[in-house]
């Protein structure tokens, strides 16, 4: 079938198989490889993007479901290169280091943050439950998050 899609503000028109996953299409069509494939059930959270605005698990959506949808990955957003807050946060806060759970995390924050101005420790916790990060125990994600929230509200 053949579907419209809006990636990061940039429209495209794609023939799309019936059983693509928007994971596939994302990374084998459109080379937007920061969206990662983890468990490809659900489960980990690596592939998450924002389809209008809310965080889904890429690899168990259908392409095919988000014709005329818009879809935001991790390389969406940082604008002309600026890192947005968020990001920097993570840099200070040092909430990267394999990298790999990262462009997920950063997009379940970006929804969070864009939902809710000030969020408590336990809205952020709660915001991360369906992400997986095997190397920083979570503290400093939480961390920069918090930090983030409080940049942009200050
Ligand atoms: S790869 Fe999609 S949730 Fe794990
Ligand atoms: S930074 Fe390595 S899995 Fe999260």
């Amino acid at each position: 079938m053949t579907i419209r899609l809006i990636v990061n503000d940039r429209a495209h028109r794609l023939t799309v198989d019936s059983g693509e996953a928007l994971l596939g299409t994302l990374r084998d069509r459109l080379g937007l490889t920061g969206p990662k494939e983890a468990c490809g059930e659900g489960e980990c959270g690596a592939c998450t993007v924002l389809v209008d605005g809310g965080p889904v698990a890429s690899c168990i959506l259908a392409a095919g479901s988000t014709n005329g949808r818009a879809v935001r990955t991790v390389e969406g957003l940082a604008g002309a290169g600026d890192l947005t807050t968020l990001q920097q946060a993570f840099v200070r806060h040092a909430a990267v280091q394999c990298g790999y759970c990262t462009p997920g995390v950063l997009m379940v924050l970006t929804a969070l943050l864009e939902e809710v101005s000030e969020p408590t420790e336990a809205e952020v916790r709660q915001a991360l439950a369906g992400n997986i990060c095997r190397c920083t125990g979570y503290q400093q994600i939480v961390e920069a998050a918090l930090d983030a929230a409080r940049a942009v509200a200050s």
